[in-house]
Formats: C-alpha cells, structure tokens, sequence
C-alpha cells in the first residue's frame, strides 16, 4: 500500500499512546508465569504484542481484552499447557527470544517460527547463553526456525553480555527465574531495564558493569500493571512538532523510563523545547507528561555509548538531523543493521532519493546538503519505523511524500495516521 502524506502546517492538541511495546510484552508473559489473575491497563495494541499474545494462548493462558485492558490468567510454576502448534513470533524479535528463555525451562519441547524478516535475524546470541544453561536447542545456522528440547538438569550461569541487547538479557532472565541458584547477567553497556524492574530485581553498578540477579525467589506473584505509554512511538509526533512553525502538543502518560529517554535529552541538547513533569510510577515504570514546542535544532556529537538507549529511535533521529543545523553524523550502530530491516540501508536509500549528500558505513551514516525537490515514494523496507520515519519526513517538506508498504506502521503503532491527522492542521 502507497500511503500519500502531505506538508503539515501546524501541530496542536492532545495525545496519549498506548502502552510501551517492550513493557506490554513482558507484563503480559510474567502475568502469564505467575498463578491468577492479574489486569494490565493500556496494554499496546500492536500487532508485535498480538504476536506475544498468539503465543502465550498456545501456551493455554486464558485472556479478556477490552476497555483498554487485559486480563490474564496465568498457570503458575511451569503450570503452561503442552503446545500442539509451532510459536509464530510473527515479526517480533521480542517475543521470539525472550520466550525461547521461558520455553527454555519447560516440560516439553516447543518450535519457535517467525515471518520472513525475523527469520533472517540472529538468534544465536541467545542460543549460546542458553545452552550454557544446558538447554537443548536446534536451529537454522543461528536463525529460526528454533526447536527447544524439554528441559533437564538446567544451571545458573554468570554471563557476560557480548552485544548491548536487553532481549538477550531478559531471555537470560527468564530463564534463570526457573531456577534456585541465582543467575547473573553483567553488561558493560545500559539496555532498556524493564524485566527488571517488573520482575522486581537486583542490581547493581560495580566497576562500570551492571549486574542483574535473578532466581526461583524472583518468580512473580499475579498483579496489577499500568503500562505507560509508548516513547518510541511518541518520538516522530514530538520531532515533527519541534520541527513544525507555531506548533505544541502535549504528550500524556508516556514513559519517562531513564533508559528509554535518552533521544529525549539528545533533543533537548539539539535545542528542543521539551518540558517533562513525571506523574509517578507503576511497577518501577516511572511516567509522566511532555510539553514539546517547536524549536530551531543544531546537530550535536552522538556518542557511541548512548547508542543502546537510542536504538529504536534511530531513524526519526536521522529525519531530526536533517531539518537541523550542521551535519548529522551517527556512528558505533551496526545493530541497526540486524533490525526488522538494515536500518542503516534503508535510510540512507530513502534519504539518497532527496538529493542528500550520504555516507554509508558499516555502522551508521553521515547525511549533509539541502534537500531537492523529489517526487519518487520512500520505500518502507516492511520496516515500521522506517515507515513512519519517512512519513514524518513527508509531512515536514512543501511537496510531501509518499510511502510504499506504509501497512507495517501497526507492528508498533496501528494509530499513527488517526494521530497524526488529529494533531495536524
Ligand atoms: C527490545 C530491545 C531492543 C529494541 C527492540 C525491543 C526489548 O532490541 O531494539 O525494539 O523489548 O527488549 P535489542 O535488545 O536486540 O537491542
């Protein structure tokens, strides 16, 4: 599908997203651990988290969805029901490894398959931290399709984190909150940290390493969870509106999680008018509320150590650089390249086609020069964030533009064209 998008004026009014993906995803599979009833409100409706949902009723959990709520009767220690289907992951790295680490720890074998584009992306970096833990598992060259062989004489492990990545954290953790020893997961580099903090866990900073802990003694009780709404998806609504003329809008409920909010600060230090009150918080999820006003941005030094904080929000990023002042340059990224598409390709395709000067490099890119009239649709890669990347970017130039396979935006966010219609004059 083309989807055709023309300059925004203006930008006003109200917004409030649904929860965060990543939080929606793990309330959801630790409700489903734990014995009962627990509610989830605003939980994410996007089609990732149908994906997890998909899987976890294979599993024999019983879920009532409505009002903007969920509820979830999870089965207990090792309570999950034999699976008779392959999982389909669908198009979420999310769901397929952190529930190869709870399928790790089960009863019974389990086959994990996912859609064309999660097929291609590597799984070994879970493979080998759960094979320490003496888990059985099969797989295509380090790729799905997985097959995981019923648990025996599983062990703890201290693992250091090779690649910044809080999927293969949290797989560790899962797995190891099976377990009466305690399990360590150290990295070098902050991820996103919401197993964590739902799972309640410890850590600790020692020598510039952070260690999470877990065990059996960690295993959740049913709850109640707020789930905070979605800052990456909120992220293109607040770059377009910092990007727009006489434009503000006030972003409700979001996360405000200090490792999900560094392209926040990174905006801020780009000379974005962005106020943020926080509200409170739920779980260990703090949130609040965001004034964002339109500003004049400069490019400034992305240092390669925020990269893990910044990683989905890369390609709105790259738009931001473009309509600010200097040179945007991005580099220490290669995971981008093993994301739902190469990130780094599909921008600098999409931004090639504007007359951009672009550099591509084996991680990341250098974009500079003025934009030239274009009249070619930016291709989407079957990427959500590349679609909606580019069509805020369409949204912001005198001409617009359009997106070919602009479909894949409700991966994360099936709203964003009624959202971006309701703020847009
Ligand atoms: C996620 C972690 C990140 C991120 C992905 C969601 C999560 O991936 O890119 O969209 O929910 O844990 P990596 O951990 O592989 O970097």
């Amino acid at each position: 599908m083309i989807q055709s998008f023309s300059k925004v004026n203006k930008v006003s009014g109200t917004l409030s997203f649904l929860g965060d993906k990543s939080i929606s995803h793990r309330a959801l599979l630790i409700s489903s651990l734990a014995n009962g009833k627990s509610v989830i409100r605003n939980p994410s409706d996007s089609d990732d988290v149908k994906s997890t949902i998909h899987c976890l009723k294979e599993l024999g959990i019983k879920f009532e969805l409505n009002n903007n709520e969920a509820v979830v009767f999870g089965r207990g220690f090792r309570g999950f029901q034999k699976p008779i289907n392959p999982f389909n992951t669908g198009n979420s790295g999310t769901t397929a490894r952190l529930l190869a680490g709870i399928l790790s720890v089960q009863k019974f074998e389990s086959v994990l398959i996912g859609d064309t584009s999660l097929s291609s992306r590597p799984m070994q970096r879970i493979i080998e931290p759960l094979k320490q833990m003496g888990v059985q598992i099969e797989s295509n060259e380090g790729k799905l399709p997985l097959k995981i062989f019923s648990a025996k004489n599983l062990k703890a492990i201290s693992y250091t984190l090779p690649v910044a990545s809080a999927q293969v954290k949290s797989a560790i953790l899962f797995a190891g909150l099976h377990l009466d020893d305690e399990t360590d997961v150290i990295e070098s580099m902050q991820t996103r940290n919401h197993t964590e903090n739902l799972l309640d866990l410890r850590v600790v900073k020692e020598d510039e390493k952070i260690i999470s802990t877990v065990s059996k003694n960690n295993y959740p009780e049913a709850n109640e969870y707020f789930i905070p709404g979605d800052t990456s998806s909120a992220m293109f609504f607040i770059v377009l509106t910092l990007l727009t003329k006489n434009s503000e809008i006030l972003i409700k409920d979001i996360s405000l999680n200090p490792t999900r909010t560094e392209c926040l600060s990174l905006l801020k230090r780009m000379g974005g008018n962005i106020q943020i009150e926080e509200k409170g918080n739920s779980n260990n999820e703090v949130y609040g509320n965001l004034l964002v006003k339109s500003s004049d941005l400069s490019n400034v030094k992305v240092d390669s150590e925020i990269i893990p904080l910044i990683i989905d929000e890369i390609p709105i990023l790259a738009v931001a650089g473009i309509f600010s002042e200097g040179i945007f340059e991005l580099r220490g990224a290669a995971e981008l390249r093993i994301k739902e598409s190469d990130r780094i390709k599909a921008i600098c395709t999409n931004l090639s086609k504007l007359g951009l000067d672009v550099d591509e490099f084996d991680d990341g890119f250098r974009v500079s020069g003025s934009i030239k009239k274009q009249s070619e649709p930016f291709n989407s890669f079957g990427d959500h964030r590349i679609a909606m990347a580019f069509a805020i970017l369409s949204s912001l130039v005198d001409e617009g533009g359009s997106i070919e396979g602009f479909e894949c935006a409700s991966i994360s966010n099936p709203y964003f064209l009624k959202q971006l219609q309701a703020i847009s004059s």
